[in-house]
């Protein structure tokens, strides 16, 4: 260990002084040291920060993503303080991974080219397929049985046919498009890859600069052609022809140095919609950041050209200096009120629904933790309800050293991470069904301002939810999958669940509680189940924190199908597979196959897979 570092630091492009210094002392002390002095606060052994991953959850993590963190990734202010050799030597110090693993694992990839590429027939549309986040304008995540394909009865029949593995990636929350015998998948250390959705071999990829974290929507172009949406970690949003791999256009959807595209498009009358969102949050942490500035917008293009049509602000106030920390660091606010789900398009009433995240700095907006309903035309917002009220949250909120000042008005970070449901009744009424990280499900009535018909409290939610990535609908019942994963950190087990709500009127069917995970001695196993729930006709999935993916019967909430993901994989690509936690994305369904990601690595069961099981 202490070799390696040495010759790690010395080849990287730092001034040759600091070298002696790390050759004349012990690197391990200097790696220890700035561990214990930037980042052991937030990262002890046991969880102290929301969202912070234990040190021993981080010595999973290859140094050289450690090291990134620090250099240009979320930790940059954190690690402010310390120079380009203490931030390595960090790295090296908190990681039980040898440096250079992942470049090995990178050059290790060879994707398996296909022998052919034919372009996608004309009506792959109208074939089974997947496209987007909630595969219809209200949302619903599910999935009709002619796209789907698959029954009950068939579950048993599954087996994996082929994994893919995502070079030195610890984490896969990537929600994919499938259509036309390809399927489409983000990558997160970036790129977008298509596969044949059969054999996994690969027709191209197209590089983005960051990585692809929300679902990739396909569409046809009234003149033929089949174009994909997808935005990226750096802001930029993206239109690729889906045949070829080319850019048609892009756009950097927001200047915020923190903004990153989480959302997935919405795509309504040839206009595309896409949210976006920020991690200020983590930087507001810091007592030398001017927090907080970044606030939640919604950008609406036109599909064909990436003409900007109108770009609409999440918060109406001004933002404003507002207090100074005893350093003199000046605060900024209202902030925040970020987009990290696929907005909900309702025609009828000419707007789109958008969730938004918490405040930053104090105070909060008026439109934090919100439903938004905004013009489709012009990207007013029309009404919106706020469902908890003076939300202001950065990591500071839970740092017990904390100047006074970065503390005010605290809030518990409760954002929206999923999106809106829009439901009709039999009777012509409408609902429009908002799940939060708080843990409550509220229902409102679209056509009367977002007016409350019922709210459910289904769990005691929290940082991590609550109610967190989305919840799928008939047209009847709704289903919540909860996370509840920080609540369950000092009982380990006790997280998870899946309810089914009668939309109606808010009356539970059934509840099913999470089972006991297999994995408790792992630092990051629990019972969590974080992840957005898919359905089809008879058949509920929804990913848990403890590596299984499970089927459930909608009609009782019975466990019909149970495959453990947590473990190790030869994948297509010839990059070593490992499977972990299931976060983010829910199952894509499409022709009798699933697709799904494994791996969680920020606070979870790291991994890298992706992987396809279809008819044995
Ligand atoms: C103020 C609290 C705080 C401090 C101090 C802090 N972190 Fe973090 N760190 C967090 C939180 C919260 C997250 C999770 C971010 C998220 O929500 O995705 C995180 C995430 C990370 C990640 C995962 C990043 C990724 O892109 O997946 C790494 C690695 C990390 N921290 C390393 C460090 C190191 C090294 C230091 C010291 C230089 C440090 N952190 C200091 C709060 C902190």
């Amino acid at each position: 260990m202490f070799r390696q570092v040495i010759r790690l630091l010395c080849c990287s492009v730092v001034v040759v002084t600091f070298c002696e210094i790390a050759l004349s002392d012990d690197d391990t002390n200097i790696g220890r040291d700035a561990f214990e002095s930037a980042c052991s606060g937030c990262h002890s052994h046991k969880l102290v920060v929301p969202r912070a991953m234990s040190r021993t959850q981080m010595a999973e993590l290859p140094p050289e993503k450690i090291f990134k963190a620090q250099k240009e990734g979320l930790m940059l202010i954190q690690a402010a303080g310390l120079n380009e050799i203490e931030k390595r030597a960090l790295a090296i110090y908190v990681s039980k991974i040898p440096w250079g693993t992942v470049r090995e694992k990178k050059a290790a990839e060879k994707l398996s080219q296909c022998d052919t590429s034919p372009p996608l027939a004309a009506d792959a549309l109208e074939k089974p397929h997947w496209s987007g986040w909630g595969l219809d304008l209200d949302n619903t995540h599910f999935q009709p049985a002619d796209r789907a394909r698959l029954d009950i009865d068939d579950l048993e029949n599954l087996e994996l046919k082929w994994a893919f593995g995502y070079p030195g990636a610890t984490t896969v929350t990537t929600q994919p498009a499938v259509a036309g015998g390809r399927i489409y998948l983000g990558g997160p250390n970036g790129g977008i890859y298509a596969l044949d959705s059969k054999t996994g071999c690969a027709h191209w990829k197209f590089e983005t600069g960051g990585a692809v974290r929300g679902a990739i929507l396909i569409t046809q172009f009234e003149d033929g052609r089949f174009v994909l949406f997808a935005g990226d970690r750096e802001a930029m949003f993206y239109a690729i022809d889906a045949n070829t791999g080319e850019m048609l256009w892009k756009d950097k959807a927001d200047d915020h140095k923190w903004a990153l595209i989480t959302a997935s498009p919405a795509l309504y009358g040839g206009i595309v919609y896409v949210g976006l969102s920020s991690f200020e949050e983590l930087a507001g942490g810091s007592d030398v950041y001017e927090c907080c500035t970044f606030r939640g917008n919604v950008v609406a293009y036109v599909a064909a050209t990436g003409k900007r049509l109108w770009k609409s602000s999440t918060i109406v106030e001004p933002l404003e200096k507002t207090r100074q920390l005893a350093n003199g660091t000046q605060l900024w606010g209202p902030s925040g009120a970020a987009v990290w789900s696929q907005p909900t398009i309702d025609p009828k009433a000419g707007v789109l629904y958008v969730t938004t995240g918490d405040s930053y700095s104090a105070p909060a907006a008026a439109t934090s933790d919100s439903v938004l309903a905004m013009d489709l035309k012009t990207g007013k917002i029309k009404w919106h309800v706020q469902t908890y009220a003076g939300d202001a949250f950065t990591t500071a909120c839970a740092l017990p050293d904390a100047d006074p000042a970065q503390k005010e008005g605290c809030g518990p970070d409760v954002d929206y991470g999923s999106s809106a449901i829009l439901r009709t009744l039999p009777d012509g009424r409408r609902i429009l069904l908002a799940g939060q990280k708080s843990g409550v499900m509220h229902a409102l009535d679209p056509d009367k301002r977002g007016e409350i018909i019922w709210q459910k409290q289904l769990s005691p939610g929290g940082v991590l939810g609550g109610i967190e990535w989305g919840f799928a609908a008939d047209d009847k019942y709704v289903y919540v999958p909860i996370s509840d994963v920080w609540e369950s950190s000092s009982a380990p087990g006790q997280a998870g669940g899946v309810y089914a709500l009668n939309f109606a009127d808010g009356r539970e069917i059934w509840n099913t509680p999470a089972a006991k995970p297999d994995c408790l001695e792992r630092a990051g196993c629990n019972a969590g189940q974080p992840a957005a729930a898919t359905l089809i006709p008879g058949v509920l999935f929804s990913g848990s924190m403890d590596g299984h993916m499970r089927a459930y019967d909608p009609g009782t909430g019975k466990v019909i199908w149970d495959v453990d993901t947590k473990r190790d994989y030869t994948t297509v690509n010839g990059v070593p597979g490992t499977g972990g936690a299931i976060k983010g994305a829910g199952v894509t369904v499409v022709d009798g196959w699933l697709y799904f990601g494994s791996g969680y690595g920020l606070w979870g069961l790291p991994g890298n897979v992706f992987l396809a099981y279809g008819p044995k």
